[in-house]
């Protein structure tokens, strides 16, 4: 019976490396940021960053938020409404499964990101882990928000009013590195 288990476990184990491979390429095939979890420390930050300087916030979007781990960190520890937006099928499903068993839930809603920004409504913070590639696209779309967050990588066409140092860690894209830090976007001033 234990045999049966263990056999059972490792052929989840197996089809999660598979499925979660296969998105992975076709993130990198078709030039979006695959899912990789923020880290532990990139997540306190953000919480400390919204809770010093919009601690009055009541709706945060996390853009692009695979499985919703710091949608609901931030949901954990704000007073606000937490929206998850994501693309990716499988992503999005572990996302869901998870929302389940969490004690804090958040609204995951699968979309293109920058396609529901178009005609969603405002939020007053929106938070991205997105990286070089894609943040860019960001600059577009401040009247959508009060305030900007991302997570180790500027927008290059806007200044960020705060540059929040997180210490150890960096992400690495292509040959970069970027070390762990917060940008924010204060449109309000
Ligand atoms: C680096 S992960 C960040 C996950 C999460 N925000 C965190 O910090 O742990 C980036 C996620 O954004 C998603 N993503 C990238 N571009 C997107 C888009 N245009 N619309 C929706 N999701 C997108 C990817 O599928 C991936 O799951």
């Amino acid at each position: 019976m234990i045999a049966y288990i263990i056999a059972f476990l490792i052929f989840i184990g197996e089809l999660y490396i598979i499925v979660y491979g296969a998105e992975y390429i076709w993130c990198i095939a078709h030039n979006q940021i695959p899912f990789v979890a923020s880290a532990k420390r990139l997540r306190r930050a953000v919480v400390r960053t919204i809770n010093k300087y919009y601690p009055n916030a009541t709706s945060i979007v996390d853009i692009g938020a695979g499985y919703g781990g710091l949608a609901r960190y931030i949901a954990r520890n704000c007073n606000a409404t937490v929206v998850a937006l994501e693309n990716m099928p499988f992503t999005i499903t572990v996302s869901r499964i998870a929302n389940w068993f969490a004690r804090t839930h958040i609204q995951i809603i699968k979309c293109d990101a920058f396609e529901y920004l178009k005609s969603s409504p405002r939020f007053d913070i929106g938070v991205a882990y997105l990286g070089p590639n894609t943040n860019y696209r960001l600059a577009e779309y401040t009247k959508q928000f009060d305030m900007i967050i991302t997570l180790d990588v500027p927008i290059d066409e806007l200044k960020p009013t705060h540059i929040i140092d997180v210490g150890h860690g960096s992400t690495r894209y292509g040959r970069y590195k970027y070390p762990h830090k917060l940008f924010v976007y204060d449109l309000r001033k």
